[in-house]
């Protein structure tokens, strides 16, 4: 099948403030120069977030990872699970059609698919609220036929229940996930033939449809409010949720320079240009890479020998101040690296960068 952007593109794409806090928060997860390594969690969350993969998305998430916009496409058209056209404002409906759901009545759930929503998949119904597809086996075979709608499994399905489950989308409804002919799991329709000491503790659903209850985000577009994500490695072990941070990274990006009452530390004296108009290439610290160098020429520092000289309280207020980079001077103590190069030394990392072995 061919895999090509939609014809009719939204002018541009914005990540809600905590959802671009929490894909701020994946891309510290890889060292500096691999930041491409976070574009499928970015996409899957602007997906999450809209639906659907807008060509204005893609290349924002590319932008946002250093990526050219052909690296990010390659990424978006190969993967199915990337929705690359409008997908039903209530509901995405994907039918399973591999063989176990094919040999229990897939091509029923698929006809009322046609019937119900549109005789093509990947096509909205006429209201606009529902869409479909047939996709591949979901590893839930025990539970055939079944359809995932939005996160969950709805499994044990017949035509007259999809129907049903259908309506009560449209009506602003979630049915309950999991089995819809009245098992527990994947047990015995016939009931329990061992086991049997655990039935009597068990909640009313089985663990993942008692999740997607607790939750209740099936068929929810993904804003960032929702469970937070601990990012222990962001703050030495303590666990600090990403959402959380959204509100303290967000806020501050929308005034201008840091000010003296809300900085941490001291501020280093910066200059206002290289000296000579010849700055240091302080990629070769690790840790630093376009992007920061070019943060770090915006703040006034350009040279190896200011770095080399911060104290902790220089440390203290870079790291605070390095918006949606927080911690970095310290994590990968550029003091250190930068005391080696500022004498003209080199190390292992900045003997790679020279080479050209880090950045194109
Ligand atoms: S064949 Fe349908 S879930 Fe495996």
């Amino acid at each position: 099948m061919l895999r090509r952007l939609y014809h009719d593109q939204p002018e541009s794409f914005a990540f809600t403030p905590a959802n671009l806090a929490w894909a701020e928060a994946q891309i510290t997860k890889y060292p500096e120069g691999r930041q491409a390594s976070a574009i499928i969690p970015l996409l899957w969350r602007a997906q999450e977030q809209e639906g659907w993969l807008s060509r204005p998305a893609i290349e924002q998430i590319a932008d946002m990872l250093g990526m050219a916009y052909i690296r990010a496409l390659e990424v978006a058209t190969f993967y199915f699970m990337f929705q690359l056209q409008p997908v039903g404002s209530v509901a995405h409906i994907q039918i399973c059609g591999t063989l176990s759901c094919m040999i229990c009545g897939a091509e029923d759930l698929i006809g009322v698919c046609r019937e119900k929503i549109a005789d093509k998949a990947h096509t909205l119904s006429a209201d606009g609220k529902f869409s479909w597809e047939e996709v591949e086996c979901l590893g839930a075979c025990s539970n055939a036929p079944m359809a995932q709608i939005g996160k969950d499994y709805y499994e044990d399905l017949t035509a007259a229940r999809l129907v049903e489950i259908l309506d009560e989308l449209a009506a602003g409804k979630v049915p309950v996930p999991g089995p819809q002919n009245g098992r527990f799991a994947a047990e015995p329709l016939s009931g329990l033939t061992s086991l049997k000491d655990y039935e009597s503790g068990r909640k009313q659903y089985n663990a993942s449809a008692q999740r997607a209850v607790d939750l209740g985000d099936t068929v929810k577009r993904i804003d960032g409010t929702e469970v937070p994500l601990l990012t222990p490695w962001r703050t030495g072990g303590a666990g600090k949720a990403a959402t959380a941070e959204a509100e303290e990274q967000v806020a501050p990006a929308a005034t201008t320079a840091p000010t003296a009452e809300d900085a941490v530390g001291r501020q280093p004296e910066g200059l206002k240009a290289a000296r000579d108009d010849h700055p240091d290439d302080l990629k070769q610290i690790k840790g630093v890479g376009p992007k920061l160098q070019d943060l770090l020429n915006s703040m006034g520092f350009f040279h190896f020998d200011q770095i080399a000289a911060w104290g902790p309280d220089e440390v203290a207020w870079v790291d605070e101040n390095l918006k949606g980079f927080k911690g970095r001077v310290s994590r990968d103590t550029w003091v250190d690296q930068a005391k080696i190069l500022a004498k003209g030394g080199e190390t292992a990392f900045s003997a790679r960068v020279k080479k050209g072995d880090v950045y194109e």
